[in-house]
């Protein structure tokens, strides 16, 4: 046996180099002819490194399954190299010497951290989160990386759910835009180029409408929820040929995502024709015997590998029953043959035939990583990602000759500003606030106060004396980097007791204080809202988070993000976001018998697409082209936005539609197009938009994409609050 694997390695590394390029599709099934079960098998196993994991290692001593083929691709390693340690002993020391596919959660960045997706998305800067992920390639290439486990697409309208921060938040629209743009970022042009990654679409599908926003819950949706609201960002994805999928761990209306045939068979694999492969969840398949849908791990494994699953991380379950299940006929060598070569063809993109050391070059790690030049990207993104949510009696931005004092437990926290999935981001590379001060010469003094969480107000004394001799007062609060991410759902989501009672102590001291808020998710800050006099929504800004802050406190950037998620009075108004249903009680504060609360309002207390500026915009002469349309008519709509205040600054200008009478009841508003713009003190510009009849079109109940003759209004405005004032009949 061990002559025959030196032949078929000698003639391998001989086609190799013969043809110097990557191989044919005859090629692949010509290998694939020559493989034992065992070795397809393996092609479908991923088992994490030792090197991090993300979730409980079921298996350590993987290097012996690389040896002997049994496990064809590792996650969670990573530096040039490490992989190329693991890649020889696959290459030259396995029966047919097939590349290892590395893979990591490459989310916003691998060594300089960018904003979290949620904070980008408040960018609505769609060039700025495509370079995100460009460079997060370019890096995590450099560090021997093949795959990255992003872009993470699952629409979020629960801010309770702790992933929300992971993905762009709670618009179709908008969320589609950024999947398309992610993907591209991290694929770049060829895949086979060295600086670019194969992208992995996730979590397919609807993993955000967990109820509850606990973590892992039950998903129970309509088909058209799931066609009109989880599944665009992932089409969008495969229209941008991701390389992958990855399933979720949830259940969708019963039937666990890792063994859903309608949604990797016949939507994902049928109607879009994905050609890639798919990989479960982090022991995604094993978990449907405790969903109570697989009796044991053997037949989970037929179910999902029957249901179009053609790869399983860290589960072990193929690797344990998939020759048996073949052998007895409950999953056929042909079907196991076409998953194979989806993941051959992959590596084959890769250029991983043709030289499976490429991706391990300790020169361009050395060059590329930390670069000057991406940390200035990252503070750049930063500064487009921080959304003002007020600013009483322009408090903002700070001079020089201010005094400040600077307050909280996540002044001073270099880990907390990376947030969740930060990957092998490194605390000791992140830029504090406090050191960001201290750089840039501010005058301030610096006390932390109290902890994250916790009652010990130790600390309030000294806070509270440094901010009485202090201008003004700058408390930097909010989470810590897991409070939010996998598994961290809030009940409450509220600054934490110990950070609010020292705010209060604060604000008790009638100065100017601005409120910076580090945080994972929305929050609820109805008392912040009313008594602090500014408040910057930070997010988790990433590497260069203290210089991006800084540069907006003291207006080095002017502040131009918009809320991509809606923010509530109370817990108990979730969900709420501002596409809704009109119901058929519309709220009306005047009548008893119409859909309210009677302890809550209904409206949110900051809207999706909210946020300030230090300069003011004016909208004036909102128009459409035609008040009548025909099926092959175009809309052109336009509105004359001014820079009415004393300082250059960037608008996102947003438009809304509301299809008042359809065959499926419409939500009250969809944001249909929105324009990032620049405008000089005193200068204007005409914003313009064009729709189509396509984008008049939503599913109706037999789940076509129609769009219906009727009256439609459309508004252009500064956030989702826009009013509607532009009607239009689509005869
Ligand atoms: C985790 C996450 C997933 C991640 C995977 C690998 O459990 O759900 O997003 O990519 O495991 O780390």
């Amino acid at each position: 046996m061990k002559i025959i694997g030196i032949i078929f390695s000698l003639i391998f590394s001989l086609i190799i180099s013969l043809n110097g390029q990557s191989w044919t599709e005859a090629q692949i099934d010509s290998l694939i002819d020559q493989m034992t079960i065992e070795e397809k098998i393996g092609q479908l196993t991923l088992f994490t490194s030792d090197w991090a994991t993300t979730g409980p290692t079921i298996r350590e001593n993987y290097l012996e399954d690389i040896r002997s083929g049994k496990a064809g691709n590792i996650f969670n390693a990573h530096t040039a190299a490490y992989n190329e340690r693991l890649q020889k002993v696959a290459v030259e020391e396995s029966r047919l010497g097939i590349p290892l596919l590395f893979g990591y959660d490459v989310i916003h960045g691998y060594k300089t951290i960018f904003p979290i997706p949620l904070a980008e998305a408040a960018s609505w800067d769609l060039a700025l989160i495509e370079k995100s992920a460009r460079i997060a390639a370019e890096e995590a290439t450099a560090g021997g990386l093949h795959w990255t486990f992003a872009p993470m697409v699952d629409i979020a309208r629960d801010p309770r759910w702790g992933r929300i921060a992971e993905g762009a938040g709670e618009d179709v629209y908008l969320g589609t835009l950024i999947a398309g743009a992610r993907v591209r970022g991290f694929q770049g042009e060829d895949l086979a180029a060295p600086n670019t990654l194969l992208a992995c679409a996730k979590h397919y599908a609807a993993y955000g409408a967990a109820q509850g926003g606990r973590d892992y819950n039950t998903v129970d949706i309509s088909r058209h929820t799931l066609w009109e609201t989880y599944l665009p960002p992932f089409k969008a994805c495969v229209d941008a040929d991701v390389a992958t999928f990855m399933t979720s761990f949830n259940d969708l209306d019963g039937v666990p995502a890792s063994a859903n045939t309608y949604l990797l068979k016949d939507i994902l694999k049928g109607k879009w024709n994905f050609q890639g492969f798919v990989v479960s969840d982090y022991t995604s398949i094993n978990e449907m015997v405790a969903h109570g849908y697989a009796p044991d791990n053997k037949a989970a494994a037929m179910y999902a590998f029957n249901a179009g699953l053609d790869m399983d991380m860290q589960g072990a379950v193929y690797y344990n029953h998939l020759e048996e299940l073949t052998a007895q006929g409950n999953v056929s060598e042909k079907a196991i043959d076409a998953s194979v070569k989806r993941i051959l063809k992959m590596k084959n993109a890769l250029g991983l035939f043709d030289d499976p050391y490429r991706y391990s070059n300790a020169g361009r790690e050395e060059r590329i990583i930390l670069s000057e030049e991406n940390r200035a990207a990252a503070r750049e993104i930063a500064r487009h990602s921080l959304v003002l949510l007020e600013n009483k009696n322009q408090t903002l931005p700070l001079s020089n000759s201010d005094k400040i004092a600077l307050i909280g437990p996540l002044a001073d926290s270099p880990i907390d500003m990376l947030g969740s999935w930060h990957g092998s981001g490194q605390a000791d590379d992140a830029i504090s606030l406090v050191k960001a001060f201290g750089a840039l010469n501010k005058d301030f003094t610096y006390e932390k106060g109290c902890e994250i969480e916790g009652m010990d107000s130790s600390g309030f004394a000294a806070a509270i004396d440094a901010a009485r001799s202090a201008d003004k007062i700058v408390m930097v609060a909010g989470e810590h980097f897991n409070m939010s991410g996998e598994a961290a759902s809030r009940a409450s989501i509220r600054i934490p007791k110990i950070q609010e009672h020292l705010l209060r102590r604060l604000v008790d001291l009638d100065k100017p204080v601005i409120l910076v808020l580090i945080n994972g998710r929305p929050l609820c800050l109805g008392w912040e809202s009313e008594n602090v006099d500014a408040l910057l929504e930070a997010w988790q800004p990433g590497t260069m988070a203290g210089y991006a802050v800084t540069d907006v406190l003291f207006g080095d950037h002017n502040p131009s993000g918009k809320l991509p998620v809606t923010f509530p009075v109370d817990e108990g108004q979730i969900p709420l976001y501002y596409n809704m249903k009109s119901t058929g009680r519309p709220m009306d504060p005047n009548q008893k018998y119409t859909s309210k609360y009677l302890d809550a309002p209904n409206a949110p207390l900051y809207p999706f697409g909210y946020g300030l500026s230090y300069t003011a915009f004016e909208y004036s002469n909102p128009t459409v082209d035609k008040s009548e349309m025909t099926t092959s008519d175009t809309l052109t709509f336009s509105v004359t936005v001014t820079n009415t205040g004393s300082s250059s600054g960037h608008e996102i200008v947003q438009l809304y539609m509301h299809d008042l009478f359809a065959s499926v009841t419409r939500p009250v508003k969809e944001l249909k197009g929105f324009s990032k713009i620049f405008l000089e003190p005193g200068a204007s510009k005409n914003v313009q938009f064009t729709l189509a009849l396509e984008d008049l079109k939503y599913y109706n109940s037999e789940l076509e994409k129609i769009a219906e003759p009727g009256d439609f209004l459309f508004g252009i405005g500064r956030d989702s609050n826009t009013e509607l004032n532009l009607k239009v009949t689509l005869k």
